[in-house]
């Protein structure tokens, strides 16, 4: 069949069936379909819509496009952690070690940041020598070695998905929920596993601001997983402020190492308490414990007793790294940064924040990238020291920007200034964890 047959069958609001949809997909691999009939095709799905039939019909094909990987060597059970995007999110470098040194194996293929929200692979990078472009063969050593590893996605793994997400961003059609759900999931059933977890984040620093579409977003991961055969769940977390302690890349995994330390402070609590949560029901799906008590039972042993930290430290050795950075992790920061004080120009209480404009902010000072070719500095970022519903003085710290120069602070400060909405009204502090989903 032709591509224009497809399109226009499409166009004209028809059902495609799961032979049209693998004729589209194969002809994304072997660049038989030019660009512009890939994206009209996308186009006319996100305005015609896809049903949960061609949804599956479209993760499948993209699955299948590549490689799907087996760890039948391996005789743990599987489990992964997916989340959506957001901003300080960085609870995969704790769950990770943690899921790992309980018996799970954690075959983690993750991406980087790309506008406001951050990516696993940038912040693991600033640990000096840290690869994350681990072939196939080294993925499984490492995973066999010390229970987990953490990489980017091989050539091999939804290729599909690579090329069509490309022109997705490029054409104004990522934001549609089935388009959404094909791409994730095409690339997580790729890992071969039995058990996975999803953070699908919700409100102004989150990919799906309504926490409707948050929803229906995790109902679909959800139902898809199961569908093929992964033991799937959804947390829905608040995104309506940065979580925990810091954002940026370097900052971020020393807030992790210092959890991965047991030297948890207060301010970095929420993104202690995400891990925890994650990290208990994957070790519930994958069978290691038979209630989420018991779970997060094991995993305070884990981390109070030091083996999550050993874990990430072998890890670390295994892809490349200086694994001293356990020992301190303070020398992954740049002690040559301006330190810049964001403080609030008014009293009350703070009622919310604009995640997305701090996320910005951070690219701003090169901490992320607008475009995927873009390099960023590892080091650069923004402690978060005000929390919603904490009260407020005109003068008091909202926030410090730590940056490299008096001329990028200037840049950036009103934007991140403006991010902090402060009103008269006490208010509580939002649920980090909103609902869970399956
Ligand atoms: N993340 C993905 O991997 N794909 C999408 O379509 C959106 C977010």
């Amino acid at each position: 069949m032709r591509p224009q047959e497809i399109i226009a069958a499409k166009r004209d609001g028809k059902v495609l069936s799961e032979s049209q949809i693998k004729t589209f997909i194969d002809g994304v691999c072997d660049s038989s379909w030019a660009d512009y009939q890939i994206s009209a095709l996308i186009m006319a799905m996100f305005i015609r819509g896809l049903d949960r039939d061609e949804q599956a019909s479209l993760t499948r094909a993209m699955l299948y496009s590549g490689e799907v990987l087996d760890f039948s060597e391996i005789d743990r059970p599987k489990a992964d952690k997916h989340s959506t995007g957001g901003v300080g999110d960085k609870t995969s470098l704790i769950i990770a070690p943690l899921v790992a040194s309980c018996g799970v194996a954690v075959p983690m293929i993750s991406g980087r940041g790309l506008g406001h929200t951050g990516g696993t692979l940038d912040k693991l990078e600033s640990i000096p020598g840290y690869n994350v472009n681990l072939t196939t063969e080294e993925f499984h050593r490492i995973i066999n070695e010390c229970g987990f590893a953490m990489s980017g996605q091989t050539a091999d793994i939804a290729p599909a998905d690579k090329k069509i997400y490309a022109l997705r961003d490029a054409t104004a059609t990522v934001p549609y929920i089935p388009l959404i759900v094909a791409s994730i999931m095409s690339k997580k059933l790729a890992e071969g596993l039995d058990a996975l977890v999803l953070d699908v984040k919700t409100g102004s620093g989150a990919f799906m601001k309504s926490y409707d579409d948050s929803r229906t977003l995790a109902e679909e991961l959800v139902a898809t997983g199961n569908k093929f055969g992964v033991k799937t769940q959804a947390v829905i977390s608040d995104m309506g402020q940065p979580l925990g302690q810091y954002c940026g890349n370097a900052f971020e995994v020393y807030e992790c190492l210092k959890i991965l330390r047991n030297e948890i402070e207060p301010s970095a609590r929420p993104t202690w308490e995400l891990s925890l949560e994650l990290s208990a029901r994957m070790l519930v799906l994958a069978g290691v414990s038979d209630s989420l008590k018991s779970a997060r039972s094991l995993i305070n042993t884990k981390l109070e007793s030091g083996d999550a930290l050993e874990c990430f430290r072998q890890n670390i050795e295994l892809q490349g790294g200086d694994p001293r950075v356990c020992d301190d992790p303070a020398v992954l920061l740049d002690g040559s940064l301006l330190e810049y004080p964001i403080t609030a120009t008014s009293s009350g209480y703070l009622a919310g924040t604009d995640s997305f404009a701090i996320g910005i902010g951070i690219v701003e000072i090169g901490g992320g990238r607008t475009r995927a070719e873009d390099t960023i500095d590892p080091a650069v970022g923004l402690r978060c020291e005000a929390k919603i519903g904490d009260e407020v003085k005109a003068g008091d710290g909202l926030g410090v920007l730590l940056c490299r120069s008096e001329s990028q602070a200037e840049h950036v400060h009103k934007r991140i200034l403006n991010a902090y909405t402060i009103g008269p009204e006490k208010c509580d502090s939002p649920k980090l964890v909103r609902e869970i989903i399956g």
